[in-house]
């Protein structure tokens, strides 16, 4: 039996602070904007909130490139904001998460500007910094977001290592006064009174010991950082030493931005004592991508879909507590992703929501994804901000797309459709800011808004808050929490149906994803149910007659045994 947590029970919320709310009207959300919005994170029932980075940071990937780690950038407010931000939000029984982001700092943070002026002095060895040959870095690996990992240092015959942005420099985790450095920081903020972190790009500290070219994997001659990651290994002395020496002697929540890790592993990371209390399940959101960039992925199926989340089930069971995502801050919308087209109704978002929430593992929710937000459909290429979708439109340019299809095969995967302003109103600009937002809001936030779907009791948000309650409901908490994941009907396609067993109780979780009616039959209802009682729907009637479920297009039901 796993050891029982405090968060467990939990939902928890992430937060995009540049795109939640505006206080100020400068156009840029803020921490005084989130501080009041709180009254309607509780109103939804969340308990955790993992806010995304808002150190001092030049933005160069919104944030994830830290200039100062002891410092709030002023765009979104002070360190008194952020004090007040944790005070208010313990008031609301609501616990703060912050992201950590140390596998690479900013290029204007201290160390590298020391490191720029004295490449082979002290701060040169908190960074990766190497001689180059005819030019060249010493290996052919791709950054994430396109082009070699290696940048040049003006005036030198070297160049340092940047897996993401050539803003964001590795920090050389080998280095015992990076780790220093990098624990004292954990800890500075742990006593502060955060509950935790959301830990950044983590599996990435690790480099392979020998920096060696590897097979090339598309016709520009680099490898991808996938294949980089299978030669790099240990990583889990440096999270280890990271676990004992901050996170468990706070008890910190500590959630890992994990990939690239087999299901082997995964017990050395969220199992007893491992690296994280959990990780996200990236399963799904992986399914259908491509080596060679976003325009040959494919989207998933519903039935793509249910065998990702029932594989990280199985895999996951007895060995440590996942967390579940729709979507993120990285990824498109849940809605536009995994549901088919004729789905993306109110009704569809319902389904949706219900079959990830009541998976085994701690719920998220991304900002918006309660209101049923969705992709932009629009996008023009100015209208784009992200260093990503710029970088994989580069490379549809580089193999002969023209400038229009470039644009349309990036569009869908853009990490911009999840960063458009929060929708709070039909007012001007979404009701997000007062002045111009940084960022285009999607057209759509007339239908699509908070004040909309809180005055609704059928609202996509009426229907998230009914799953949080049943969540905390003292009579299936204890299944909903902990219960075993056990899929039925696995062959019956766009039906997505499991059993959550827990000690002398079962619920049922059963969703129709097709356009049509559907007639299923689980044997065991008939046999040992007497009375199903239905806990969440939908639709407005259930029909379920010994054993025999008659799904409307896109029902979803939970189901009690009584
Ligand atoms: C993570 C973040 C992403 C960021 C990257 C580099 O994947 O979620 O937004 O670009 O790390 O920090
Ligand atoms: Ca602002």
């Amino acid at each position: 039996m796993m050891k029982k947590k405090w968060w467990h029970g939990k939902t928890a919320y992430q937060i995009y602070p540049k795109s939640f709310y505006d206080s100020n009207g400068d156009g840029i959300g803020d921490i005084p904007g989130i501080i009041e919005k709180l009254d309607y994170l509780q109103e939804l029932g969340i308990e955790i909130l993992w806010i995304s980075p808002v150190y001092v940071s030049p933005c160069a990937d919104q944030g994830y490139d830290i200039a100062d780690y002891y410092g709030i950038d002023p765009m979104f407010g002070t360190m008194e904001d952020m004090d007040r931000l944790l005070v208010e939000a313990k008031k609301r029984g609501i616990a703060i998460l912050m992201d950590l982001v140390v596998n690479h700092c900013s290029d204007e943070h201290e160390w590298f500007q020391k490191a720029l002026e004295d490449p082979d002095g002290e701060y040169g060895k908190y960074f990766y910094i190497e001689e180059m040959k005819d030019g060249k870095g010493p290996t052919n690996w791709r950054s994430y977001f396109g082009g070699e990992v290696w940048e040049p240092i003006p005036g030198t015959n070297k160049c340092y290592l940047h897996v993401f942005h050539k803003k964001q420099p590795d920090l050389n985790w080998e280095n015992p006064k990076v780790r220093k450095e990098i624990c004292k920081m954990v800890n500075w903020w742990l006593d502060k009174g955060l509950a935790g972190f959301r830990i950044d790009a983590i599996i990435n500290i690790k480099k392979p010991e020998k920096f060696e070219c590897y097979e090339a994997d598309r016709d520009d001659g680099l490898c991808s950082m996938d294949e980089v990651l299978i030669h790099a290994k240990g990583v889990g002395e440096f999270l280890g030493e990271l676990r004992d020496k901050a996170f468990a002697p706070h008890d910190a929540l500590t959630i890992g931005e994990v990939f690239n890790v087999s299901d082997e592993e995964m017990k050395d990371f969220i199992g007893e004592n491992g690296y994280f209390s959990s990780m996200f399940d990236f399963r799904e959101t992986i399914e259908g991508k491509s080596v060679l960039g976003w325009y040959d992925c494919s989207i998933p199926t519903p039935d793509d879909y249910k065998k990702c989340c029932f594989e990280s089930q199985a895999y996951s069971e007895g060995l440590g507590y996942l967390s579940n995502i729709i979507e993120n801050h990285d990824e498109p919308r849940g809605v536009s992703h995994y549901l088919p087209k004729e789905a993306q109704n109110e009704t569809g978002k319902k389904l949706l929501a219900a079959m990830y929430f009541m998976l085994k593992g701690l719920p998220f929710i991304y900002q918006g994804q309660e209101l049923g937000m969705e992709n932009n459909k629009n996008w023009s290429l100015d209208e784009i901000d992200d260093c990503s979708t710029m970088g994989e439109y580069q490379r549809c340019l580089d193999i002969g797309y023209s400038e229009a299809d470039a644009l349309a095969a990036v569009a869908h995967y853009s990490r911009d459709n999840a960063r458009t302003p929060f929708q709070w109103d039909d007012s001007e600009h979404a009701g997000f800011t007062k002045g111009c937002p940084w960022l285009v809001v999607n057209g759509n936030y007339k239908d699509i808004n908070a004040k909309d779907q809180t005055s609704r009791g059928d609202s996509v948000f009426a229907f998230y808050k009914e799953l949080i309650g049943l969540r905390k409901n003292p009579k299936y908490a204890e299944t909903i929490i902990y219960g075993k994941t056990e899929p039925v009907l696995v062959d019956e396609s766009n039906i997505m149906a499991y059993f959550r067993r827990g000690e002398g109780q079962n619920l049922f979780v059963i969703g129709n994803f097709d356009h049509e009616r559907r007639i299923v039959t689980v044997e065991e209802l008939a046999v040992s149910w007497k009375e199903p009682v239905v806990l969440i729907n939908n639709y407005e009637g259930a029909r379920i007659e010994n054993g025999t479920i008659t799904l409307e297009p896109l029902q979803a039901l939970v189901v009690a045994e009584n």
